[in-house]
């Protein structure tokens, strides 16, 4: 006697047949287009290596446009700066003015003409200038809000008059889009795009990125300004205020723990968000492939690839030139 055959009209086995018909009806994709990477310019020195972050450098100002360079012919669309500052004051001067380590590299990016088609986005935050490593101005041991607006409107005008596409206010304090804003638009600068580090939380991912921006806090942390790990309506109502100061891009922070606040973020606000995968979700990945426990591009491009998916449009990376490597060999 013949058995009859199992009877299964549905099979989503049928569009997993082959890498065809798999891309086909791929729901995210990856592109060289979604990547920033951030850099980090020092003054002087050579190009070095960044302790605790392999592969990532300190750039010098007299070689900046060379390594840019490289970058850019490789397919890099955009940077977002960083400044590692070594004369720290308790009045932040070094962040300021046209010599200030960024408004300088800006302004080499934007003089240099082959690197016309980089799109530069400047951090604009005190602690790497800081003689106490936090994010605004001290007072009575605590953070003054309101006096630190006022001095980071001077930052993110120098970074203006030379030449800067998009600020990027990453130090949480409150008003800060609405600062940038009024202070851009009553210079002229109506043209300046403004991303906010909307939901930026209190983590212990960024322990990298505070060796390699010098911005090691000398006491306490920074609870009373970056958000906590548990709630999500908090970073609504951030992504909601961001919105009404006129902030044109809503970042989340780090990246690969808080995917429900980019799904969330991205489901309720018209507004693009990005994600940053911050240094300590680099240096873990670093870490366990250097020692043969992960392979490093299927968990670099897995890793980016959930990002995108739970709703960033697109992606700060350190792995960023990594990515453009392995999309042109796919
Ligand atoms: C500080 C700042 C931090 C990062 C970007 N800007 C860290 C901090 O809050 O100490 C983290 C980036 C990273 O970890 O890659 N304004």
């Amino acid at each position: 006697m013949k058995e009859s055959p199992i009877i299964l009209p549905k099979r989503p086995r049928r569009l997993r047949t082959n890498a065809s018909i798999r891309s086909l009806v791929a729901e995210t994709k990856l592109s060289h287009e979604d990547f920033v990477l951030p850099i980090f310019v020092r003054r002087g020195g050579g190009k070095e290596e960044i302790p605790g972050m392999p592969g990532v450098f300190w750039h010098p100002l007299s070689g900046l446009a060379e390594s840019l360079q490289l970058y850019v012919d490789a397919g890099l669309r955009a940077v977002l700066l960083f400044a590692y500052e070594e004369e720290k004051s308790s009045d932040m001067k070094a962040a300021f003015s046209e010599n200030s380590i960024l408004a300088r590299a800006i302004a080499i990016v934007k003089k240099t003409k082959s690197l016309n088609g980089l799109y530069v986005i400047s951090d604009i935050c005190l602690c790497s200038f800081s003689d106490h490593g936090h994010c605004g101005v001290l007072q009575d041991g605590r953070i003054d809000n309101d006096e630190t607006l006022k001095l980071l409107q001077r930052q993110a005008l120098d970074h203006a008059r030379a030449g800067v596409d998009m600020v990027a206010p990453s130090g949480m304090m409150d008003g800060m889009v609405a600062a940038l804003r009024k202070a851009l638009d009553e210079q002229q600068f109506t043209g300046t795009c403004i991303m906010s580090y909307t939901a930026k939380y209190a983590s212990a991912f960024y322990g990298p990125f505070r060796g390699a921006a010098g911005s090691a806090m000398q006491f306490g942390d920074r609870r009373s300004y970056q958000m906590p790990i548990t709630n999500v309506k908090e970073a609504l109502r951030e992504a909601e205020l961001d919105e009404l100061e006129g902030a044109d891009i809503l970042m989340v922070k780090p990246a690969l723990a808080y995917l429900d606040i980019i799904h969330s973020l991205s489901m309720k606000s018209h507004l693009p968000i990005a994600a940053y995968q911050v240094s300590g979700e680099y240096a873990m990945i670093k870490a366990a492939a250097g020692m043969g426990m992960l392979d490093e591009e299927a968990v670099v491009q897995e890793t980016l690839m959930a990002i995108k998916r739970s709703g960033a449009s697109f992606i700060m990376s350190y792995f960023a030139l990594d990515m453009l490597g392995y999309l042109k060999n796919s």
